[in-house]
Parts: C-alpha cells; sequence; structure tokens
C-alpha cells in the first residue's frame, strides 16, 4: 500500500457557484457569471467567491501539490476521493474549493465535482441548485449523465449533485457498489478531473468503497476534534485504497507558518 507523504495543505478558517451538459440559461449575466448564481453560493466557497483570500490560496497549494506528486510519479490522479474519519470535518467543503481551483486553472479541460455522500449530501446546497435529479437516479438508470450532470456557468465546472435519496438508512440498498463502480468508471472517460465527496471511513463502507475505485484518497482531519488514532483508523480502514494525504482544516495559516 503507498502513502502521501504527510499534509498537503493547511486551511484557514476564514476558508461559495450552480448548473455538462445541462445549464441553466437563466442565470447567465453579461460576463457569464451570474447574479443569481452569485447569490445563492455558500460564502465558504472561497476559491470563487474570494480568490485572492487567504484561504483561497490554501485551495491552490493543495491543488498544486497534488499536480506535483502526479508529475514526479508520471501518472494521472484523475478521480480523487475527498473523505475523513467522522462526521463535519470539511469533505465537502475542500472537494468543492479543491474542484473550482481545478476549473479556474484550466489545466484539465472537463473538471467534475461529484456528490458521492448519499447519506449526508451537501454539495447541491453549497451551489444553490436542486439535489435532483443526480448521482441516484444516474446509478439506478433513471436519466443519462447528459441530463444529470450540470454546467456552472461562469466557474467552468460541472456538478453531479447526490440525487432523491430514499432516506439515510435505505441508501445502501437503493444502489448497489457495481452501479456505483460503473457510473464512476463512465465519469472517468467523460472528464479530465473528477472529484468525488465521499462519506467519512469510520461510518460506513462506501467511503471505503468509494476511495477504493479512485486513483487516490485525501482525508480531511478537522483540527481540535479528530483524534489521531481516529485518523489512524480511518487510514486503515482505506485497505488497499491509495492515500494522497491528509488536510488538517480548521486552523489559521499562520499557525502553521503559512502566509498572511
Ligand atoms: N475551513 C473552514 N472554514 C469555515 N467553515 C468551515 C471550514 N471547513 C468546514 N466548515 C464548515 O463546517 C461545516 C462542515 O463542513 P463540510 O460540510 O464541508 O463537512 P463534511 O465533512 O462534508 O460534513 P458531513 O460529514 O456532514 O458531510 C459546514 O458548515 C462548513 O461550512
Ligand atoms: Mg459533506
Amino acid at each position: 500500500m503507498r502513502r502521501g507523504d504527510g499534509a498537503w495543505g493547511w486551511l484557514s478558517r476564514r476558508a461559495s457557484v450552480e448548473g455538462a451538459a445541462r445549464e441553466a440559461p437563466e442565470d447567465e449575466g453579461a460576463n457569464g457569471t451570474s447574479e443569481a448564481l452569485a447569490n445563492r453560493l455558500d460564502r465558504n466557497l472561497v476559491s470563487l467567491t474570494s480568490p485572492d483570500s487567504e484561504a483561497a490560496d490554501q485551495y491552490r497549494l493543495l491543488f498544486h501539490r497534488l499536480r506535483r506528486a502526479e508529475m514526479d510519479q508520471g501518472e494521472c490522479l484523475r478521480v480523487v476521493a475527498v473523505t475523513s474519519a467522522t462526521d463535519g470535518e470539511g469533505k465537502s467543503l475542500t472537494a468543492a474549493n479543491l474542484a473550482l481551483i481545478a476549473a479556474g486553472e484550466r489545466v484539465s479541460e472537463r473538471v467534475l465535482l461529484v456528490d458521492a455522500d448519499l447519506r449526508r449530501p451537501s454539495l447541491h446546497g453549497f451551489f444553490g441548485v436542486p439535489a435532483s435529479p443526480g448521482l441516484f437516479e444516474l446509478a439506478r438508470g433513471e436519466v443519462t449523465s447528459a441530463v444529470a450532470v450540470r454546467s456552472l456557468k461562469g466557474c467552468g465546472l460541472c456538478l453531479l449533485t447526490a440525487g432523491a435519496l430514499p432516506g439515510a438508512r435505505d441508501v445502501s440498498g437503493a444502489m448497489t457498489g457495481a452501479a456505483l463502480e460503473r457510473v464512476i468508471g463512465a465519469l472517468r472517460q467523460d472528464f479530465d478531473a473528477v472529484y468525488l465527496d465521499v462519506p467519512p471511513l469510520l461510518s460506513c463502507a462506501d467511503g471505503a468503497f468509494l476511495a477504493g475505485v479512485s486513483d487516490g484518497a485525501l482525508i480531511v482531519v478537522r483540527a481540535f476534534q479528530t483524534s489521531r488514532q481516529m485518523v489512524a483508523q480511518a487510514v486503515e480502514t482505506l485497505g488497499k485504497a491509495r492515500l494522497l494525504g491528509c488536510v488538517l482544516n480548521g486552523v489559521e495559516a499562520r499557525r502553521q507558518g503559512g502566509r498572511g
């Protein structure tokens, strides 16, 4: 099992966007960004709302460290899973900001952010778009990816929301691992970079499964909340999935000797 070499980035506490296929023409403004869209964004999507902020800088640093790892190892990290040990550590925010940076840097032509946390989906809320149709309907073959994937105007990013879920307890029964794997495999063909917002590793089996079908996983660790033991357990849970590194979330960058 290959392991990453420690923390990738330190995200500031001062650490918001919308809908490749499907667009929302009414949202488009004269310069390609939309006032309606901007009003719906979560303010913590700093990579888009405050690109010059210290927090956005930290996400940029994280993105470039991943790029560097790709170049050093001569391989492509096309599908990256963002997970954590437990709930509320900042997975969704990290995945969204990382994908926004990737789309903004235009290193990859087509960048997709996927809400694969079917227990606690949140990306539709961050971007102010409906949750459905999304991954759930796509995995069940009820819609095509052209219908399920939204193109977010003004930020070059595509979003696959979680979909209309039948309730947390029914999630695993409603969608098989094979169906999920098939969908991720197809998205891998259609996009140059895919960022998966994945459930926590210690809460359910989906997290490790999704990390396993990705090219590598980032573990987000909420500072002053998650114990070393929990992080160690989470790493263990990854099994043969590749750990790319850990992201320490919720500390001021200057505490870590960062800028600003
Ligand atoms: N660096 C940060 N700066 C400011 N707020 C943050 C930061 N990281 C996380 N948060 C806030 O903490 C909450 C949890 O973040 P997020 O939804 O990204 O975590 P999560 O790990 O995806 O949670 P869940 O397990 O519920 O899916 C959100 O309200 C988010 O806005
Ligand atoms: Mg989340």
